[in-house]
């Protein structure tokens, strides 16, 4: 919990505490913000991207003392994870997790292993999407896989399948099937592994089974569905369907274009003006998509559209009380990935950035 005073203060007030702690540390401080995030705090990023290029630009940067992602838990610990012990990562409101990388525990992670390998023997590879926890990085790395992002999943597939025979893609089902079903790899061979009954569910021949997906989802892109896209159809049968790769198989079946964050953001700025988008992604990057492009005719695939909340929970009162507490010395926000496991996660993390 905040102190209430910011939560009551004035937004001019806060955007000027914000400058002046921004003013007074100078380069000791950088504040990373992720595309899905609230214009109010988007504004005071020093740089802005989706989570491989925050990746990459946390990984670059050895001079700020003060790190403040405006992002996700899991983004904050990869931040940890990819800069020096003198640096210190911070996030503004410690409630703002992701419920997919909550999907996948590490307790669940080493069952599931144990009943695979006994199925598959050392024929398996791991592969983690980087919306998982750092525990989950760890194993994935201590088991000779990769972290992937959405930008990269394709190559991070290709790569993971010249090592062994099979895959398990963790925790997102979705774009572990899409990029499967991209890189030419039959539904039927591709298998479920649900947590929750600690089971394998398959149809068809379990030798030929090359992609375990773990049986996880994003709560918001899930909720863009191929009824959206018949509505779209028939409303503007002009308009392009774009959405990200977290949305299941049936609605990229149905749409005109899928990727990565970074691929629908540069899709939408380089098409001609008086393009039409419905776009399948995070509320707040498709409300900053309509305002940056007046020219170009773009609304939510799902009308009511969808927000990631606790993308959300970081807002301009919390951004502010960590910068203003971070400088007093008294942040009790701070994002420390223990060694042990930092160090795991470290060689998953450094096989994707090298790609
Ligand atoms: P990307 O930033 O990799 O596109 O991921 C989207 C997302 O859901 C982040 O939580
Ligand atoms: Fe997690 Fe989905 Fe929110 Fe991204 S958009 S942080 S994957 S719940």
């Amino acid at each position: 919990q905040i102190p209430v005073h910011y939560m009551t203060m004035e937004i001019n007030e806060l955007e000027e505490r914000a400058k002046a702690v921004k003013s007074r540390l100078g380069d000791r401080l950088f504040i990373l913000g992720h595309h899905y995030q609230k214009d109010e705090v988007f504004q005071f990023s020093d740089a802005t991207g989706d989570s491989l290029q925050l990746a990459q630009i946390a990984a670059a940067n050895r001079k700020a003392e003060f790190i403040v992602f405006c992002g996700v838990h899991f983004m904050a610990e990869t931040a940890d994870i990819l800069t020096t012990n003198d640096q210190k990562v911070y996030l503004p409101d410690m409630r703002a997790g992701c419920s997919m990388a909550d999907m996948a525990d590490i307790y669940e992670t080493n069952r599931a292993w144990n009943a695979l390998t006994q199925t598959f023997g050392e024929t398996i590879i791991p592969l983690t999407y980087v919306n998982s926890t750092a525990a989950i990085k760890a194993f994935v790395g201590e088991h000779g896989g990769a972290t992937v992002t959405s930008s990269n999943a394709e190559q991070l597939v290709e790569w993971a399948l010249t090592k062994k025979e099979r895959l398990l893609f963790l925790p997102d089902q979705h774009l572990g099937r899409n990029t499967a079903y991209k890189l030419g790899i039959p539904l039927e061979h591709m298998a479920i592994w649900d947590p929750i009954q600690n089971d394998l569910l398959f149809e068809g021949d379990l030798e030929k089974v090359t992609v375990i997906l773990w049986k996880g989802h994003c709560s918001v892109h899930e909720n863009f569905t191929t009824a959206n896209i018949e509505n779209i159809r028939k409303k503007h049968p002009d308009m392009k369907v774009i959405v990200h790769p977290e949305c299941s198989r049936e609605v990229v079946a149905l749409s005109d274009m899928a990727g990565s964050t970074n691929f629908i953001i540069t899709e939408i700025e380089q098409a001609l003006p008086g393009t039409s988008f419905a776009v399948g992604t995070e509320m707040n990057l498709v409300n900053r998509m309509i305002q940056n492009h007046p020219d170009k005719h773009i609304i939510s695939l799902n009308p009511y559209m969808c927000a990631c909340l606790t993308m959300n929970r970081i807002d301009l009162p919390h951004l502010v009380w960590c910068l203003e507490s971070l400088e007093d010395g008294f942040a009790s926000n701070r994002i420390i990935v223990e060694e042990a496991i930092a160090n795991k996660a470290r060689h998953a993390l450094n096989k994707m950035l090298q790609q």
